[in-house]
């Protein structure tokens, strides 16, 4: 798996041209299917979508999900970056507006956005992309800040609906063994 170690300089210019996009979209899409192939478990895949992509990508500064645990409310998942907010009801926010029209929303400038939520005041504009299970039901979304404006287009798109499709074969396994389940030692 050496071959696919991939980690972004955020450091320097966190800007990158749509070749250098493609070119390393492509590569971190062929890291992150590689290491969900053998696992079926949807919080493992979540915690590592956003792993290889937050370390992957210069632009990134928060990159996580938020799981529909009801109707209208979206909470926490895995994610890499400042504290997000924990909860998030579908009125409210971009997570709110893409999860309530379940399409993709690219904001320019979160500040211009009626009904932003400033987590994180760094972040300057964002990407959020819906995530669906085998029929088609919502059930999360994939949010991704940038503390740089506009820094999100339709390669970031493409993309990154490519990158959680992967998530329609997975499932939250069930607890099949707990500490109970052992002989008390002491
Ligand atoms: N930016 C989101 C809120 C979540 S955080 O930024 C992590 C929104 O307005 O929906």
């Amino acid at each position: 798996m050496a071959e696919h170690t991939l980690v972004a300089d955020k450091t320097g210019s966190l800007r990158m041209d749509a070749a250098a996009k493609e070119a390393r979209y492509a590569e971190l899409a062929a890291h992150i299917e590689a290491t969900l192939a053998n696992e079926p478990d949807l919080t493992a895949a979540m915690a590592s979508i956003a792993c290889l992509l937050h370390n992957g990508i210069p632009y990134y500064f928060w990159t996580g999900f938020y799981r529909r645990v009801g109707p209208t409310r979206l909470l926490v998942g895995p994610y890499q970056g400042t504290l997000g907010c924990l909860e998030i009801d579908f009125a409210r926010g971009v997570c709110g507006a893409a999860a309530s029209r379940e399409e993709t929303l690219v904001v320019e400038d979160v500040h211009a956005f009626p009904g932003h939520i400033a987590c994180d005041s760094a972040s300057a504009s964002e990407i959020v992309v819906p995530v669906f299970d085998a029929r088609g039901a919502l059930i999360a979304v994939l949010d991704v800040d940038s503390t740089i404006p506009a820094a999100f287009d339709d390669v970031d798109r493409h993309w990154l609906e490519r990158i959680v499709g992967l998530l329609a074969t997975k499932e939250a396994m069930p607890v099949v063994w707990t500490p109970a389940d052992e002989p008390a030692t002491r």
